[in-house]
Formats: C-alpha cells, sequence, structure tokens
C-alpha cells in the first residue's frame, strides 16, 4: 500500500492550516458581517464561540482526521468500525457538499479579487470614481466576473492537482508571512488616518441594542466559517499530519493566527471606512466598494491598493485548495478516481454552481430562495447552518461514539504527551456537553423566532 502523502515540517503544517483558516473569510466577510451586525457586540460573540467552541471542535477535528488517517468521508466509517450505527459513515457526506457549497461563492468572490487586480494595476482607482458604480460593473455583469471566477477556479484546480506536499505546502509557506506584513501595513496606515477613531470604538464599545438572535446565529456561523471548522478541511489535512506533533497547540496556534487576522483586517478597514465619512453596512460590497475608495484618497493608494488585492488573492486561494481538496480527498480514496479526474469532476461541480451564485448578482437577480438571492442563500446555507449542524454531529460523535481513551490518546500521542488533567476533563466536557447544546439552542432559537 502506498504510504499516504504527509506534511514535511511542522511549520508547512502550520502555514497550511492557518492557510485553510485565514481567507476571504477574514478579509472581506468578517470586516463586513461586523459592519452589519453594529460592530463590537458582533466581535465579542463572535471571540466567546471561537473559544468555548470552534476551538475545542478543531481538536476534536484533528483527533477524528488523524486517527482515522482518512478523508472525512472514510473517517467515520474507520473508527465506527466495530461498532453499532453504520450511519455514522454518512456523515461525511455532508462535508463534501458544504464544501461544494462554500466554494460556489467562494470562487466567485475569488473572481472579484482578480477582476480588482487587474484594475488596481492599470491605475484605476482614481480619486472621484463611482466606486460603487465599479463594483456594480464587477460583479453584476453577465460575463466579466465569470471569466474572472474561472480563472480563480483554474489556479485552485492547479495547485490541488499538485497534491499535498508539493502543491499547497510549496505555496502556503510564502503567501502566509507575505500576508501578515501585508494586513499589517495597512492596518497601520488605517489607523493612522485622521478621523479614525470613531472606527477603533465601533470595533471595541459594544452597543448592547444591537444584540439580536440573527446577530448571534451570524457570529457563530462566522467563527465556524473562519476557523474551516465543521466541514471536514481540518479531517482532511490533520489526515497528513504526523503522529508526533501535538495536535492541541496546532490547532491553538492556528485558531490565535485566523483570529489575528480578522482583527487586523478589521482595524484596517473600519477605522478608514469611519475616517472618510462611508457606511459600515455595505454588505458583501464592503471591502470592494471601501477599500480602493480609501487607497485613491492616499499618497501611494495606488501601490497600496494593488498589494491588498494581491494579498486578498492569496488568502482567498489557499483556502479554496483546502476546500476543493476536501471533496478531493473524497472522490480519491472513496470512489478511486485519480487526482486529476477527481480535481476536473470536483471543479466542474463547483463552476456550475458559481456560475449561478454570479449570476444571480446581476441577471438572475430576481430569483429567491427563502428571501435571499442565489449567493446570499449559500453563503447562510454554508456557514450559518451546513457548518455548524457538520460540527454538531462531529462533536457527537467524537463526545458520545469515541469512548474517552480513544479521544485522550490521539490527543497525548497515546500517552506521550501530558497535559493537566483539569484541561483534559474540561476539553470532554466542552465536546460531550457544552459544543452540542449551544450549538442546538441557537438553531432552534432562530429557526422559532
Ligand atoms: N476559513 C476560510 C476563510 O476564512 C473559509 C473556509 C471555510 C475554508 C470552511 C475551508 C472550510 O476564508
Amino acid at each position: 500500500m502506498n504510504e499516504r502523502d504527509s506534511f514535511g515540517s511542522k511549520f508547512g503544517i502550520l502555514v497550511a492550516l492557518a492557510g485553510s483558516a485565514v481567507g476571504l473569510g477574514n478579509l472581506w466577510r468578517f470586516p463586513y458581517l461586523v459592519g452589519n451586525n453594529g460592530g463590537a457586540v458582533f466581535i465579542i460573540l463572535y471571540l466567546l464561540f471561537l473559544t468555548i467552541i470552534c476551538l475545542p471542535l478543531m481538536i476534536t477535528e484533528f483527533v477524528v482526521g488523524r486517527r482515522s488517517q482518512s478523508n472525512v468521508f472514510g473517517a467515520f466509517k474507520v473508527l465506527s468500525q466495530g461498532k453499532s450505527g453504520k450511519a455514522w459513515g454518512k456523515i461525511g457526506f455532508i462535508s463534501v457538499i458544504s464544501a461544494l457549497v462554500i466554494l460556489s461563492f467562494y470562487s466567485v468572490v475569488g473572481g472579484w479579487t482578480v477582476d480588482y487586480i487587474t484594475q488596481a494595476v492599470c491605475f484605476n482607482f482614481k480619486e472621484g470614481l463611482d466606486y460603487e458604480q465599479t463594483f456594480r460593473y464587477s460583479s453584476e455583469n453577465a460575463f466579466r466576473p465569470l471569466i474572472f471566477t474561472l480563472i480563480f477556479l483554474l489556479f485552485t484546480a492547479v495547485v490541488v492537482i499538485m497534491g499535498v506536499n508539493k502543491g499547497i505546502e510549496k505555496y502556503t509557506k510564502v503567501m502566509m508571512p507575505l500576508l501578515f506584513v501585508m494586513v499589517i501595513m495597512l492596518a497601520i496606515r488605517s489607523l493612522t488616518l485622521k478621523g479614525a477613531g470613531e472606527g477603533v470604538k465601533f470595533l471595541f464599545r459594544p452597543d448592547w441594542s444591537k444584540f439580536t438572535i440573527d446577530t448571534v446565529l451570524s457570529a457563530l456561523g462566522q467563527s465556524f466559517f473562519s476557523l474551516s471548522i465543521g466541514c471536514g478541511t481540518i479531517i482532511t489535512y490533520a489526515s497528513y499530519v504526523k503522529r508526533n506533533e501535538n495536535i492541541v497547540r496546532l490547532s491553538t496556534e492556528t485558531a490565535l493566527m485566523d483570529t489575528l487576522f480578522a482583527l487586523l483586517a478589521g482595524t484596517a478597514i473600519m477605522p478608514a471606512v469611519f475616517a472618510f465619512g462611508l457606511t459600515p453596512a455595505e454588505g458583501p460590497g464592503l471591502v470592494f466598494v471601501i477599500i480602493p475608495q480609501i487607497f485613491s484618497q492616499l499618497p501611494m493608494g495606488g501601490i497600496f491598493a494593488i498589494l491588498f488585492f494581491v494579498v486578498l488573492f492569496f488568502a482567498a486561494l489557499s483556502s479554496s485548495i483546502s476546500l476543493l481538496e476536501v471533496m478531493v480527498a473524497y472522490l480519491i480514496e472513496e470512489i478511486h478516481w485519480s487526482r486529476k479526474a477527481a480535481v476536473a469532476i470536483s471543479s466542474l461541480s463547483v463552476t456550475v454552481l458559481a456560475v449561478l451564485c454570479s449570476l444571480s448578482l446581476g441577471m438572475l437577480k430576481h430569483v429567491t430562495l427563502l428571501g435571499n438571492n442565489i449567493f446570499d442563500f449559500m453563503d447562510k446555507l454554508s456557514a450559518n447552518i451546513l457548518l455548524p449542524v457538520g460540527g454538531l454531529l462531529f462533536v457527537l460523535f467524537a463526545g458520545w461514539k469515541m469512548t474517552d481513551k480513544e479521544y485522550f490518546d490521539e490527543i497525548t500521542n497515546e500517552g506521550s504527551l501530558h497535559f493537566s488533567p483539569v484541561f483534559l476533563k474540561i476539553l470532554r466536557f466542552i465536546v460531550r456537553f457544552v459544543a452540542p447544546l449551544v450549538i442546538v439552542l441557537i438553531m432552534l432559537v432562530s429557526f422559532l423566532k
């Protein structure tokens, strides 16, 4: 039997995981949700869910992925072998669907970043330009966004075809540190603008009148989305992680890095929004309408704009390859397709849905599903429903189907790592009781309201 592909170095795993976590979720989705949901209250809820649910869940996905050494579909089959309840083997399927749904709108936004790079490189973003009009042109036009979406998907597919070690690891190793430096630069620039203080207040001073069940559900969804939890990306990557790595440390480091990126992105965007007297509740166009406008009014803004959209593109790419890898690993290991065929077929299915998402902002605007256009529907369906439900099933499996011994053996590398017994008890308690109850409660309240 062939050895499974695995990551070459500890640094390589960390950047690949951080590469999956850090993406449009941090730089595009987080700032616009913060803007729509009143700022600090949303951020507090987001941080709370991140700590009490998503970090334990991430550790749990690591446990499942590394123990089973399998893709998300096979993982549950392998681990439930010899135990009753074959149905668990099917959980993985929800994950493959979630990855497909996320990629369908993610690649459209990825396409916008490619479009904006080309515009920035041509120094199109001048003072006085109508930026809403520009964004509308880039997002609502029938063909233009489709071409850029296809380019984005092509990049994704090429990296995934090259395989884990040669493709994903090599490429994220260079991009992540670069990305970090650029976002810090942008945040510093934004904070030093005149009038930036209002934006800082918006980010960090809570206005509790903004607390609603929708904010709670969006914050829960965003914490799943941002950490790439609930759809098996961590399970898939974890299956490539060596047996002697400390998975608690890896998860904590990934979560910290991801949170840092989100907060930095918020800090890069909100103060500038206020400094220029613009509105934070701009929706999915926020980054695309506001950022080039801000840059156009700054010295050397043209160069900053190019940098920013290049950063956004690479962040998006390292996440989209992790999403495609979920689908591809499933097709290779469960259906026994070649990597190339698996990439081709999964990219093709994503393309069909992506075309619908993109057209739903223009030509198909009138088509609505439960009051949302197709793009928003896919976005909400995945972040607020599919990921939390996937996560719920993962914790139920790990909490109630795996024994304490199996769970702890994997965390402690069969006893060779030592953690405080209190930490292990709390973790297990969260996995068995807290996480499932909180997820179920929030979903019930938001559906019954
Ligand atoms: N976490 C990624 C981001 O923030 C998106 C993603 C979600 C990737 C789920 C994989 C799985 O952009």
